[in-house]
Order: C-alpha cells, then sequence, then structure tokens
C-alpha cells in the first residue's frame, strides 16, 4: 500500500513538473483558414495573440513572441491579458518589436489592470476568478502598456470603434473592455456594422455569450477573444474541463461559429485563444499548450 502511495505521489510530481517546466514553455503556432471576406479579396493574414500574463525573466515566452513578426501577418490582433508585472510593459513591447508597426488592434484584460494575487492553483478548476469585489483600484501599468501601443499606431478597441486599412482591406474594427471585471459597454459601440467594409472584426478579451450575440446582431463576421487559457489543463481526446467564463468548454479554444448552433449562414466566425501564458500563482499548462495563431482570412466563395 505505502509502496503504491509512493508511486502514485512521483507519478503526480512528475506530472506537475511536466506541465509547469515543459508544457508551459513549448510554444505552438496554430494555424486556420477563414473564409470571411468577399469574393476577390486576397488572404489576408491575422496574427491572433492572448493572455501572455507577462512577468519579467519569462525568456522562453520573450523570445516566442519574437519569432512571430518572421510570419509577416497583415494585421495584429492582442486580446489582452498581457502583464502581470508592473515591470513587464518594456518587455512586451520590445518582444513585439517589429509587429508594432504592422496594423494592430487591442483590448484589455482584467490582469493589465490588476496585478496577480497568491491563491490555491487548484481553484482555476473549479470556480471562475472574477475580481474580489475589494480590488476596484487597479495597480499594473495598463494606461502605459495601452498608450504604448496605441502611440505605435494600434487601435485602442476597449468600448470603442474604428476602421483600420491592412492589407488592401477596409475593415471596420469595434471592441468591448473585460466582461469579466464588467468594464465592457456594448452599448456605446452599438450599431449596424457597416456593410460597405470589407471586414467587420469584434475583438473582446472574454468569449462572453451574451457580449457575442450582439456581435452577432449587429453584423460582425469575425470575433477574436482569449481568456479561456483553452481550460490549461485538459484531459487527453476530452479537452477543456472549464472555461473560466460563459462560454461551454467544446469551445474553449481554436476556431468555431456563434452561436455554436444555428443554420444562419452569416452568423461570425468565432477565434478563441488558449493564450501564451498563464497566471504566475498557476503556472502550469497540461494538454493545452500555450499557443499564437495565424489566421488566413479568404473569400467565402473558397470555405
Ligand atoms: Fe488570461
Amino acid at each position: 500500500m505505502r509502496r503504491q502511495a509512493l508511486i502514485a505521489a512521483a507519478a503526480g510530481a512528475g506530472l506537475l513538473g511536466y506541465a509547469t517546466v515543459i508544457e508551459r514553455n513549448w510554444f505552438a503556432l496554430r494555424r486556420f483558414e477563414v473564409p470571411v471576406l468577399p469574393s476577390g479579396a486576397r488572404p489576408l493574414r491575422v496574427l491572433h495573440i492572448s493572455d501572455a500574463h507577462l512577468t519579467p525573466g519569462r525568456h522562453r515566452l520573450l523570445s516566442f513572441i519574437r519569432s512571430l513578426d518572421a510570419l509577416q501577418p497583415d494585421l495584429v490582433v492582442n486580446t489582452g491579458d498581457s502583464i502581470a508585472h508592473p515591470d513587464a510593459v518594456l518587455p512586451f513591447l520590445e518582444a513585439l518589436g517589429p509587429l508594432l508597426d504592422r496594423p494592430g488592434v487591442f483590448v484589455y484584460g482584467s490582469n493589465d489592470l490588476y496585478s496577480p494575487k497568491p491563491k490555491n492553483p487548484a481553484r482555476y478548476l473549479w470556480r471562475d476568478s472574477t475580481l474580489h469585489p475589494s480590488r476596484t483600484h487597479p495597480d499594473l501599468p495598463w494606461a502605459e502598456l495601452g498608450a504604448s501601443m496605441e502611440a505605435a499606431g494600434w487601435l485602442d478597441a476597449n468600448n470603442r470603434r474604428g476602421r483600420i486599412k491592412a492589407g488592401e482591406l477596409d475593415i471596420e474594427v469595434a471592441g468591448v473592455h473585460d466582461s469579466h471585471i464588467h468594464r465592457d459597454r456594448y452599448d456605446e459601440i452599438a450599431r449596424q456594422a457597416d456593410p460597405s467594409a470589407d471586414l467587420r472584426l469584434g475583438v473582446l478579451h472574454s468569449p462572453e455569450p451574451e457580449v457575442m450575440d450582439r456581435f452577432a446582431a449587429d453584423g460582425y463576421d469575425l470575433l477574436l477573444a482569449g481568456h479561456t487559457h483553452g481550460g490549461q489543463v485538459c484531459l487527453p481526446r476530452v479537452g477543456a474541463l472549464v472555461t473560466n467564463c460563459g462560454i461551454e468548454p467544446e469551445r474553449a479554444s481554436g476556431l468555431h461559429r456563434h452561436p455554436a448552433h444555428d443554420d444562419d449562414p452569416k452568423r461570425p466566425w468565432l477565434h478563441v485563444s488558449a493564450g501564451l501564458g498563464t497566471s504566475p500563482w498557476a503556472p502550469f499548462r497540461l494538454a493545452c499548450r500555450p499557443e499564437a495563431s495565424l489566421l488566413t482570412l479568404v473569400p467565402r466563395d473558397r470555405g
């Protein structure tokens, strides 16, 4: 009996070591083709990054982000939770490097505003991480982060709309701040999306179904979100167990439609990034590698 307990403890320690040291640093680039453009349009390469949760010293994460410019994306979308430490802004911006010279869009996640607090790491698995009501004053340099991305020319889409040119396309963009901490204000951006744009893009940190319903009703073609970490701890063949928000585990990451079950051929495509990092207080990923995604948008009639 004692021998079995020792074997089980050793296996558990080995699994934790793998999830913390190896898989957490085993970055993947996911590629998807999304048939969402008008007939005849040239493909558009969109790099979607999310949830870096950067702390100083994460050299492998920084070098993976540095490598992404080589993909030559036409547009970069950052769906938030970029930082997890007061000193992370500069390293994050330096890692983005030439990506900042490309057209870009960003929204914030709660972790850009509030520093991570120690908690039971297993908490991730059984309850959501809605901010404690006592924390109302952001203590991370989210404004400095946002101002730097905006100064580089990226569109701040936190409860804002905008128009950008990427590749040869005229793109209408709207986004919301993080609904997970009740900072989303969809009413401020609510309006039927412009049918004359080549693409209508909605951006949000947390893929909350009620918020995505509103983007869908306003005629958006493509929604990009993060926040879920793809479940972070997944079971092989089963996938995510939790999403930390209202979306179901089946759509915790990857390319789907919204709503999930609907016959409307015009309903938006949804890409949820499993993200690049984790909270420093839950530093593991299991069967859910950290990732960035390259979405190649192509004409609808090629899909
Ligand atoms: Fe996150």
